[in-house]
């Protein structure tokens, strides 16, 4: 099979985390006879430089012409004095609105190798294993109207949801617990928010149809607490666009490092595949950045979006094989611990490679 992708790389250390993790993507499939066909686009301020604008015709037709998006990360800080409407993280917005994906999966899951590098005690994270799924394409992002009236001295954004898009976000939660240990936390503000009231009722609804599964509701204030005491208890959460923006950054602590966290978005014409973590401007070009969360982001792509299961395993296999034999980028060393390597971007991802290729030439012997 040939695997049309759209590559993505965008700004800071976008370009040098999506280069390791293509480099892996690649060396896991060839050994099954597939092949990457890969096409490169801008997106973000590179685009904004190159083509006046984040997110170019011909990236946006590339994207929707591709089997998967995989996308590096955007943002920069030159661009801070400009409006929403004219940033770079807009284009990734409009990407997104354009592919159409409902649900971003962001699975956090503590490396029992990492427990030491989390400032919360191995006793509470080791083991925790969570399925977070984000709505993206509504709420507080999108919902109109918003605008910040400068003569008036007033802004204001919309947290909307139609029924409709709450449903079906709520059934991705669902069939995915189906998979998992059976449980879902739906996370609102229903003692505060109408939206948060018709969600609970929603998700309440959908729930019906999965009598297999449990429902819980949290308040998004008491679910940040409960996140850091108790990770465990919780298998897939599914919450608003922003309040999934803000839960994901706080539960990347679970696993060490925002530089572990990959993500995809499925339910849309085209699955567009990004680590959780940002664009770190002031780490680009040092060979420093954890490519870890674009290399599991990659075996995410191959799971959801062309069911190569093997692969995919092969790849986290490898992350983890890597991690017990004491490689770390810097990230990933709190306090300098006997029998850790600290590796650059480029070592990491060579190292994650190597490790696939080992592994997959041992599975066809
Ligand atoms: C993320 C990022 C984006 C978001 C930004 C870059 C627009 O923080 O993917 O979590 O807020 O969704
Ligand atoms: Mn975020």
């Amino acid at each position: 099979m040939k695997l049309k992708i759209l590559v993505t790389p965008g700004d800071g250390i976008g370009p040098e985390i999506t280069e390791q993790a293509i480099a892996v993507l690649k060396e896991a499939v060839q050994a099954g006879g597939h092949t990457l066909q890969l096409d490169y686009k801008r997106i973000g301020g590179v685009a904004i430089d190159h083509d006046g604008t984040p997110l170019p015709a011909d990236t946006l037709a590339a994207a929707l012409d591709s089997e998967a998006v995989f996308l590096g990360a955007v943002g920069d800080d030159k661009f801070n004095s400009l409006p929403p409407s004219k940033r770079p993280e807009i284009g990734l917005l409009q990407l997104r609105e354009a592919l159409g994906g409902y649900a971003n999966l962001r699975p956090v899951f503590a490396f029992h190798e990492l427990t030491d590098n989390s400032p919360l005690r191995p006793e509470i994270i080791d083991g925790a294993d969570i399925m977070f799924v984000r709505e993206l394409l509504g709420g507080l992002y999108f919902g109109k109207p918003r605008e910040w009236d400068h003569a008036k001295g007033e802004a204001w954004n919309t947290m909307r949801y139609t029924r409709d898009e709450v449903a079906r976000v709520a059934r991705t939660a669902f069939q995915l617990a189906q998979h998992r240990r059976k449980h879902v936390t739906s996370v609102d503000k229903a003692n505060v928010l109408e939206v948060s009231q018709m969600w609970r009722d929603t998700v309440n609804q959908v729930a019906r149809d999965f009598p297999d599964v449990t429902v819980e509701h949290q308040f998004i204030d008491a679910m940040s607490m409960h996140l850091m005491k108790r990770p465990r208890d919780f298998d897939v959460v599914v919450t608003e666009n922003m309040f999934g923006d803000i839960l994901t950054d706080e539960a990347s602590v679970i696993t060490g490092s925002l530089g572990m966290l990959p993500s995809g978005t499925i339910g849309g014409k085209v699955n567009l595949y990004e680590p959780a973590h940002g664009s770190a401007p002031k780490h680009a070009g040092k060979n420093i950045a954890n490519p870890l969360a674009t290399i599991l982001t990659g075996a995410m792509l191959l799971r959801h979006s062309f069911e190569l299961e093997a692969e995919a395993d092969a790849i986290v296999r490898a992350v983890r094989k890597v991690l017990e034999r004491g490689f770390r980028t810097q990230d990933l060393v709190r306090t300098h611990a006997e029998g850790l390597t600290v590796l650059g971007t480029r070592e990491m991802g060579e190292k994650v490679r190597e490790t696939v290729e080992k592994q997959l030439l041992t599975a066809s012997s």
